[in-house]
């Protein structure tokens, strides 16, 4: 069951050039080294023109390589889009799908989210699907229902076997970046358990509770263990609190303890 690791990741969103991106994965690779044997499952998702030197750094490591964003075709017309095949050679294992500031940045759909999970699933990479409910659906009370509608479609049609392959990131629109507030302690515990039982009746409850549930959204050095304590929180995704490699160690520190 994935309730044995801690998944801990951050997603670098447009920042860090390529050098930046190598000095702060040197550095936390360093302060991180001892924990390779732990269940620590750590995870770092730069900008994709770092990927291939992040990738050969990394190979072997215990850090895993992500990717923002990919398309769902192999190779064709489609401009500024790239494909997982071009991933999978600078050693990407984990692909990030759906991120919030994809969905409302650049309006992308739940039917292309599942098209997406599906290409990388076949491409053998972890999709890390995000969802998560704005201000205003939160404001309706309807949080829950656009959360289950958000897994039901980019989810459509897995077997339980290919939950294996899926991860998912809870990230209330409303709590990411310099204008979000830390969802609480207790409305996250509500909706891990909501997003729970639509993946237990998706894949049935062995494979549903397998699949990694983490939060993300204004985690900080202060919110981080409290949250990685509720039941149905498999880990944190973190965004600009990570950033830094030893402000992140610090938190994976609070966390492993
Ligand atoms: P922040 O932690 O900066 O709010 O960002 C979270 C996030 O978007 C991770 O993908």
């Amino acid at each position: 069951m994935s309730q044995k690791y801690i998944y801990l990741g951050t997603n670098t969103k447009m920042y860090k050039t390529i050098g930046d991106t190598m000095s702060y994965l040197q550095r936390l690779h360093e302060l991180t080294a001892d924990l390779a044997n732990s269940p620590l499952r750590l995870f770092v998702i730069p900008s994709y023109t770092s990927l291939d030197r992040a990738g050969i750094y990394l190979k072997g490591s215990h850090i895993l390589l992500g990717a923002q964003n990919m398309c769902w075709e192999k190779e064709g017309q489609f401009t500024g889009e790239i494909s997982p095949v071009m991933l999978k050679e600078t050693g990407v294992s984990v692909v990030e799908i759906g991120h919030s500031e994809r969905r409302h940045i650049f309006a992308e759909t739940d039917e292309q989210e599942e098209k997406k999970v599906k290409a990388a699933i076949a491409c053998g990479f972890t999709a890390l699907l995000c969802i998560g409910e704005t201000k205003r659906e939160k404001e309706y009370g309807i949080s829950d229902e656009i959360l289950s509608v958000q897994l039901k479609k980019a989810l459509y049609g897995l077997k339980p076997e290919d939950a294996r392959k899926v991860q998912v990131a809870y990230e209330p629109v409303w709590a990411i970046g310099v204008n979000g507030v830390p969802a609480a302690a207790d409305y996250v515990l509500m909706r891990h358990r909501a997003i729970r039982s639509v993946l237990c009746a998706l894949f049935g409850n062995k494979a549903g509770n397998g699949v990694p549930l983490l939060y993300g959204g204004s985690v900080n050095k202060d919110n981080a263990v409290e949250l990685t304590k509720l039941p149905d929180v498999d880990g944190l995704f973190i965004g600009r609190s990570a950033w830094d490699a030893e402000a992140f160690n610090n938190i994976i520190r609070q966390v492993m303890i």
